[in-house]
């Protein structure tokens, strides 16, 4: 686990859209992206996709204490509904070459996954469930500590 016992503090402005890198191949046999050491503003321990998602399906539903990760629509897309408790916002993830950053502290829902739709997470921990949030009351009252 890392260090960050500030999550509680953390708000939707520290909610960061990234571009990656897309190598365009010059004789036209397509894209290349690439996500490494500096890339994202941590170390990535864990991957996991999101995949075969129904459109009228729900995903996430929660909020982590310490871990950061970065979501990615490596194909398709969807929409990430975020809220520190406070203030929400809705990004639009669409392209390959385009990473959400979403810091601990933040309840997020991911829903209209489009047909085919993949969402990569990158992570910054291993797989741990006493890290999540799932109950948004307990969220909003670990937020307002
Ligand atoms: P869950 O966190 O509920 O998915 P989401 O929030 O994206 O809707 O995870 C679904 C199940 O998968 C749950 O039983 C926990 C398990 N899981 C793992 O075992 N390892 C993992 O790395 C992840 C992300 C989930």
């Amino acid at each position: 686990m890392g260090t960050n016992t500030k999550s509680y503090l953390n708000s939707i402005n520290q909610v960061e859209l990234i571009s990656i890198e897309k190598i365009s191949d010059p004789e036209g046999r397509g894209n290349l992206s690439v996500v490494e050491k500096n890339t994202l503003p941590f170390e990535v321990k864990r991957v996991y996709y999101l995949y075969d998602v129904p459109s009228d399906a729900s995903r996430g539903g929660h909020a982590h204490i310490e871990l950061e990760q970065c979501l990615i629509a490596v194909s398709g897309s969807f929409d990430v509904v975020l809220t520190d408790g406070k203030k929400k916002k809705i990004v639009h993830l669409n392209k390959p070459n385009r990473g959400l950053i979403i810091p601990c502290g933040i309840w997020r829902e991911l829903e209209n996954f489009s047909s085919g739709s993949v969402c990569l997470a990158l992570v910054s921990e291993v797989y741990d469930e006493s890290d999540y949030i799932r109950d948004y009351e307990v969220f909003k009252s670990f937020k307002s500590r």
